[in-house]
């Protein structure tokens, strides 16, 4: 990949999925599994767009690490009032970058690691604003929508309410004091009315912790709540998930995510796939607060992606074979 493609991602992630601008306290954050071109190519924007631009590499821990970062790597991230992640680790998690969003820090996080043509095709390939467009254009409609239908040539066919729920977009962009998101977007997301959830979901691309299925696993669902898993190693492996999660509430359905990134294609990669457009991620366990859902509070989440479902709202196709209805006004992309 050439240093020149990361040039111009180094532009555009500063500009504009950190929205970051002369006056701004901005930090370059990586980790020591990333690779440094990337984020070098992030500072020398920062540095180039006359902006007071630190970096700061940390050592890579999992997931599930749960040690705090150094003193000095605290204060680091304190001291910026913009955060750009080009990392592996999950910082936002730690006690300094949740302080710095109280504080009215701002956090723009992307995890390059098997994903890194899609860093650059999903955000300088495509035209960003248009996609943003399409987005608003799309939750007008989920918004206003009474019933929702999800089929699919595996075998889903799941229904549910989503009237009075609100549709938020996940732009990938940082704008608002104390704001998380993830990059490169786009993708759109609500929470389906839970007692109106009814129906077969047949997983064909992700399931937990991140991988492809081998082959398609069948959940069937009532009233929002998963109560059969059927097929091979996949479903029992999936089975085995919400089983060693020991809460019930990990198998309660909390958002239904659709997505709208045109340069995204399935690969196993958890992020990628979620936002290829046209396909449906399905999330179980601990609800965003935003989504104003109903499912009880839970400590687990996964997420589960349909590749290529057909969605009809009031039985109007929405979207099929991975192409949004152009007589809805979602052409274009
Ligand atoms: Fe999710």
């Amino acid at each position: 990949m050439s240093k020149n493609k990361w040039k111009e991602f180094g532009t555009i992630a500063v500009k504009k999925m950190a929205q970051a601008q002369p006056g701004d306290r901005l930090l370059i954050l990586t980790d020591t599994r990333t690779d440094s071109d990337i984020a070098e190519a992030c500072r020398a924007a920062g540095i180039d767009a006359g902006i007071d631009t630190k970096f700061l590499t940390i050592p890579y821990m999992t997931p599930t690490d749960t040690r705090e970062l150094a003193p000095s790597a605290a204060q680091v991230i304190l001291d910026a009032n913009v955060i750009l992640g080009i990392c592996e680790t999950m910082f936002d998690e730690k006690a300094a970058a949740r302080q710095a969003r109280k504080n009215g820090t701002r956090i723009a996080i992307t995890s390059p690691a098997g994903m890194e043509d899609f860093l650059i095709e999903g955000i300088c390939g495509v035209d960003y604003g248009h996609m943003l467009k399409v987005a608003e254009r799309a939750c007008e409609l989920w918004a206003n929508s009474d019933t929702c239908q999800v089929t699919s040539p595996v075998g889903t066919n799941i229904s549910f309410g989503m009237k009075s729920r609100p549709v938020l977009v996940g732009d990938g962009m940082a704008t608002q004091p104390g704001e998380l998101d993830f990059f490169p977007g786009v993708s759109i997301a609500n929470a389906p009315v839970e007692e109106t959830i009814q129906g077969t979901v047949v997983v064909d691309g992700n399931i937990p912790p991140g991988r492809l299925v081998e082959a398609p696993v069948t959940c069937e669902l009532e009233k929002g709540i998963i109560t059969d898993i059927s097929g091979g190693k996949d479903a029992h492996d999936l089975e085995a998930y919400f089983e060693e999660s020991g809460d019930p509430i990990a198998k309660h359905l909390c958002h239904f995510t659709l997505g709208l990134n045109p340069r995204a294609q399935t690969t196993g990669n958890v992020h990628q796939d979620e936002h290829v457009l046209g396909a449906v991620t399905f999330g179980f366990g601990s609800q965003d607060p935003d989504f104003k859902g109903n499912v009880p509070s839970c400590k687990v989440h996964c997420d589960v992606v349909l590749r290529s479902p057909t969605i009809l709202l009031d039985g109007t196709v929405f979207c099929q074979n991975n192409r949004l209805n152009a007589d809805l006004g979602l052409g274009g992309l």
